[in-house]
């Protein structure tokens, strides 16, 4: 894979890929990610980011709810604002995969508002 498949923003961004990774726990009533399976996926992410050893700054991190609750479980890549949803752990190795190492949004796991 080459170095032009990446795209690389401005100097003063400190991570070329941010993605934040629901963990907000079911409140009654309402559907929610998750904590445990937000927090396994934030580590899951984070050990396949220290293994890929990437040309780019890529972060892994917990959030609360993102908003979109009803298409959960839910993380989101910045700086596209890509939101993806009904994770499986299938799910988030394929965004890894496709859009972190290779610069590709996953269309078929993008939450379409
Ligand atoms: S609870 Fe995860 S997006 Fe709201």
């Amino acid at each position: 894979m080459g170095q032009s498949a990446f795209l690389h923003h401005s100097a003063s961004m400190k991570y070329d890929k941010h993605i934040f990774v629901c963990t907000n726990q079911k409140a009654e009533g309402k559907k929610c990610c998750g904590e445990e399976f937000g927090m396994e996926t934030v580590n899951r992410l984070r050990a396949k980011i220290k293994e890929a050893n990437l040309p780019i700054q890529v972060r892994a991190q917990r959030a609360g709810c993102l908003d979109v609750c009803a298409f959960g479980p839910a993380l989101v890549v910045y700086p596209e604002g890509t939101f993806y949803g009904s994770l499986t752990t299938e799910a988030v190795d394929r965004i890894f995969e496709e859009h972190i190492c290779a610069g590709k949004v996953v269309e078929e796991l993008e939450i379409k508002f």
